[in-house]
């Protein structure tokens, strides 16, 4: 009897080119598993390319919720932004794909664990420390052993007749409900600006002329309606992409470093991760101390760093978690946002947890603030600055 693998699958042309590589080169039977994380695959067309392509079993996992509850929703509560740009909608994906394809390994009792990552990004990290943590099974991964590039792939997918849509042609995508990242191709070169084309979510052209509000309702850091209308945690990010989206708000185009110490230049929409991070992280500043603000964004920022580098097992990201969890009893409440021909920008919020205080803050009359006592605590709070430099003065 022939060995098995499972193949975490996608259906775009790394994996496809798996599928056979594993059937071929290794004699396997292999088992695909597509998790849909959401925002857009068709989940028939890719169960119908693994069977074209003589898989011995295709299982399809709808983990849509779990992936908002577990991954994003820990994110948002995060802030999580990598190199304070890129929201990391693959880097919080990959554990969650591993982790259902180790459930199928270990149903299956198969002998190999399989995915269609390159050796020079991010992804084989994500893929191999999940696999690793939970299993001994050995990992192939040909694309990554094999040093296969691009081209070479798309030669071999038609000599076995792997048929390859349009768009896989022109750049690598990956997308989920949190967003889509768009390389190669022209973006490579990082001073050529993204064809129009490139963009599904985001509109760029003919944005509506009016500003379109939107309300987002948090509790205990996690939203939970958008426009006063209560949406489940699926809906509630598809609607805030939907929206932002049609605004043309959402995209992203920087230089990243990557864990393997490559930069790379990539390109996301991430409409709904925008909009609710920014108001996330703006309704954390009034309800939070100013001792609270400067340290959870110390937190935010490991966190990030852990997601994105693969380390979401890490001991280290689950005490994070625990702090932040505690951090977020206050953040409830409600945020503006204003989106307009592609701008986004915090208008208003409030919340019954406020540390803002208009009779102390207000400018006008009778504030409740004496300013008075300022005149000391200056002085104590500059003490060692003025004397370091008047010491200097003398040296
Ligand atoms: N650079 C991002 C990350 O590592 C996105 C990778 C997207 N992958 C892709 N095959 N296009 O999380």
């Amino acid at each position: 009897m022939k060995q098995k693998a499972v193949l975490a699958f996608s259906g775009g042309l790394d994996t496809s080119v798996v599928v056979k590589y594993l059937q071929e080169e290794h004699n396997m039977d292999v088992i695909t598993v597509t998790v849909d994380v959401g925002e857009g695959s068709d989940q028939k067309k890719i169960a119908a390319k693994a069977r074209h392509l003589g898989v011995l079993r295709h299982y399809n996992i709808d983990a849509k919720k779990e992936f908002v509850e577990k991954f994003i929703h820990p994110a948002i509560k995060a802030n999580a932004l990598y190199q304070k740009k890129y929201c990391l909608a693959t880097s919080l994906a990959r554990p969650l794909i591993a982790q259902k394809v180790l459930e199928v390994a270990k149903k299956e009792k198969v002998s190999a664990l399989a995915h269609g990552c390159t050796g020079k990004g991010n992804d084989q990290v994500r893929f191999d420390v999940t696999f690793g943590s939970g299993s001994n099974l050995p990992i192939i991964a040909p694309i990554r052993d094999l040093n296969l590039d691009r081209a070479t792939e798309l030669e071999f997918a038609n000599k076995h007749g792997i048929p390859i849509d349009s768009v896989s042609k022109k750049f690598s995508i990956d997308q989920n409900l949190w967003g889509r990242a768009i390389e190669g191709g022209n973006l490579e070169d990082p001073y050529a600006e993204p064809p129009d084309d490139a963009f599904i979510w985001v509109k760029t052209k003919n944005l509506p002329d009016k500003p379109r509000y939107m309300e987002i309702e948090f509790e205990n850091g996690v939203p939970v309606s958008i426009d006063k209308k209560t949406l489940n945690p699926v809906r509630l990010i598809e609607y805030a992409n939907q929206v932002a989206g049609a605004n043309g708000v959402g995209i992203v185009d920087h230089i990243e470093d990557r864990v393997v110490g490559i930069k790379s230049r990539e390109v996301y929409e991430t409409p709904g991760a925008m909009c609710i991070i920014e108001a996330h992280s703006d309704l954390e500043k009034m309800v939070h101390t100013k001792h609270e603000n400067k340290f959870k964004s110390i937190v935010d920022q490991e966190w990030a760093w852990l997601a994105y580098s693969g380390l979401w097992q890490d001991p280290l990201k689950r005490d994070l978690d625990k702090f932040i969890d505690q951090s977020q009893k206050t953040v409830t409440g409600i945020v503006r946002l204003k989106l307009y021909k592609g701008g986004l920008r915090v208008v208003g919020r409030k919340s019954k947890h406020s540390l803002y205080r208009h009779d102390i803050a207000t400018y006008g009359k009778g504030s409740a603030f004496d300013q008075r006592k300022a005149t000391g605590f200056v002085e104590l709070w500059g003490l060692q600055t003025t004397e370091a430099n008047k010491l200097a003065d003398k040296r």
